[in-house]
């Protein structure tokens, strides 16, 4: 008998104010067609002036907390994945925790930026197995739309705000792919990429926030390589093929970045969950988003295999499988 962690509750929240690529295209060089071509976006939630990280995350937390039939005295940890903290510090986890009344357990951030949700649930799935705690709250929330230049075109159309979470609980295994919740995760970074994907200023360099620099093609090009690498080296690892995944939710940057995945490892488009064209990139959000989103459907059944899989900015990438 091994300990595992499972997800008894998902939840997620979206900012209620819309932004369309048509909007954008009123006030930068751009088109619906150009953004809809080269990306998949239609559209993007962005938070209102004062809407923070956090009240996205609270939000998407109690809905999690309520589909998992949770009280918050029932969780002993939260960790919170963001590029967007609410402030230098505190942890925007501790402010979610205080809004949540809760101040037993610990709650912190993770900083992998796109990838932050797959690193928050690997740390978070460390702890449950080793026996450390018993049950935590796995987030990732971002207000990306407050990093942007809204007047770079190669940037701006791609980004949106929101949070998604889930509860992750204890359950006892056989230590066998048969078992139900996290079966294994994977983590990579290469540091030696970060001059692609960066933010040209931070606390401890310019002691503002700075602007984002991507350079696109380079970025879409490792990651169709690296987010393939981490595919395959899960279904190696346990001998498993293409055929045997039901849900393959990717993290959801480029409609073509995903296309390519799903063609390469014939995954059928029904397997693939997209929810690209109304959520944008929303970093560390856009994996725990795009599960809610099929979970509250009802589409997910108890005993499929779940394969998650992200990139971003350090490089960092890695995926999850999960046993619903
Ligand atoms: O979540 C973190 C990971 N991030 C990603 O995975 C992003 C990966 N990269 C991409 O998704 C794509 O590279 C982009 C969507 C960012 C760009 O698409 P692309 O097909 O690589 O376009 P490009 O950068 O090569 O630009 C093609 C043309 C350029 O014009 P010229 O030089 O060919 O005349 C750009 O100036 O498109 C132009 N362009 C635009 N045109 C209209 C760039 N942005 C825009 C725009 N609207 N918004």
């Amino acid at each position: 008998m091994i300990k595992r962690s499972r997800i008894v509750g998902c939840g997620s929240y979206l900012p209620e104010k819309v932004v369309t690529n048509d909007d954008l295209a009123r006030t930068i060089d751009t088109t619906h067609e150009w953004i809809v071509t080269r990306t998949g976006i239609h559209q993007r939630h962005v938070a209102a002036e004062g809407e923070k990280t956090s009240d996205l995350a609270i939000n998407a937390c109690r809905r999690a907390l309520a589909h998992a039939e949770k009280k918050i005295e029932d969780i002993d940890f939260i960790i919170c994945a963001t590029t967007t903290p609410d402030q230098t510090f505190p942890a925007t986890a501790t402010t979610i925790q205080a809004a949540l009344g809760m101040s037993h357990g610990f709650a912190f951030d993770i900083q992998a930026v796109c990838s932050g949700f797959v690193y928050a649930l690997t740390v978070a799935n460390n702890f449950i197995t080793t026996g450390q705690a018993r049950r935590g709250l796995v987030i990732g929330a971002e207000t990306m739309s407050r990093l942007l230049d809204w007047e770079d075109r190669s940037t701006a159309i791609l980004f949106g705000d929101g949070a998604g979470a889930v509860v992750l609980e204890a359950i006892d295994g056989n230590g066998t792919l048969e078992d139900q919740g996290i079966l294994h995760t994977l983590l990579h970074s290469d540091g030696q990429l970060n001059e692609i994907l960066h933010m040209t200023g931070g606390p401890g360099s310019t002691k503002c926030v700075g602007s984002m620099v991507m350079n696109g093609r380079e970025v879409f090009r490792h990651a169709i390589e690296k987010l393939g690498g981490a595919i395959e080296e899960m279904l190696t690892h346990f001998n498993l093929t293409e055929d045997n995944i039901d849900w393959f939710i990717p993290h959801q940057a480029n409609e073509r970045i995903i296309d390519a995945l799903a063609k390469r490892f014939t995954f059928a488009p029904e397997k693939v969950v997209k929810t690209i064209s109304q959520h944008a990139n929303t970093s560390a959000a856009s994996i725990p988003l795009a599960l809610d989103a099929v979970v509250q459907k009802g589409c997910l059944k108890k005993g499929e295999l779940v394969l998650l899989d992200a990139l971003g900015g350090g490089l960092t990438w890695g995926s999850a499988l999960i046993r619903w």
